[in-house]
């Protein structure tokens, strides 16, 4: 089964409505590269200039709300990402997990919210050192992935991302075979609760990419993309990721 790569940056808590002029190159790589669908999640006050700067790049949000609406201050839901112009939300990524206390439940209700909005769900899961260190990281990550997965999960607007914590922004990798390891465990976990539809979700590997490894980590088995934090601020280091997904 051949599966469209997908190469999503993450800006997080970063950029401002100046780095915006860094999405025109990005733009311009995301349609050279017709083969690798592009997508960048930047932070929720950036969604709507984004858009209008570079319509037809998939621009997105980094969390949304499970509820359409309601008293709670600070949070934005899948409706209003919509409505500013996002095509996706990152979910349950693991500095929301550790810095919000967001459950797998959580993280499965936000996913389904962006279902209900005709919206794409990137569901993140990852283990920490720790928990790699003590030879726990695939039941670990196997359990984020049943607890997390949304109801009526399909490719089409569904993908997971893979994401070891002690990976994000240290510069570390896990070796090629460990992520095709772990990216196996992860389709092999997708078949026995979804069946054949599993053969459909993107599972994105995301973690220190860089230009350097991008080519390699890219075409590991079972890796179908990549979430990119650091090196998607600049078209300098994320338009040669994109390529490298080509
Ligand atoms: O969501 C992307 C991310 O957590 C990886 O960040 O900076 O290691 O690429 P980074």
């Amino acid at each position: 089964m051949t599966r469209r790569k997908l190469v999503a940056g993450n800006w997080k808590m970063n950029g401002s409505l100046g780095a915006l002029s860094e999405l025109d190159a990005i733009a311009e790589a995301a349609e050279s590269h017709a083969g690798v669908d592009v997508a960048v999640a930047v932070p929720s006050t950036l969604i709507a200039p984004a858009v209008s700067r570079v319509p037809a790049l998939m621009i997105g949000a980094q969390d949304v709300h499970a509820a359409d609406k309601g008293a709670h201050t600070g949070c934005i839901s899948a409706a209003m990402a919509k409505e500013a112009g996002a095509r996706f939300s990152i979910v349950g990524h693991s500095e929301r997990r550790a810095d919000q206390s967001e459950t797998d439940a959580d993280v499965k209700a936000k996913a389904e919210a962006l279902r209900g909005q005709d919206m794409q769900a990137i569901v993140c899961v990852g283990e920490t050192l720790d928990e790699r260190e003590a030879g726990r990281a695939e039941a670990v990550v196997t359990a984020q992935v049943a607890g997390s997965l949304p109801e009526g999960a399909s490719g089409d607007w569904c993908a997971i991302a893979y994401e070891p914590v002690w990976a994000i922004g240290t510069g570390r990798t896990p070796t090629a075979d460990d992520v095709a390891a772990m990216h196996g465990a992860i389709r092999a976990k997708l078949r026995a609760m979804i069946g054949d539809v599993a053969d459909r979700l993107r599972i994105l590997y995301g973690g220190s990419v860089t230009p350097d490894n991008a080519r390699e980590l890219l075409h590991v088995s079972d890796v179908d993309g990549a979430l990119v934090g650091g090196a998607s601020l600049t078209a300098a280091k994320f338009v040669p990721i994109i390529a490298a997904a080509d």
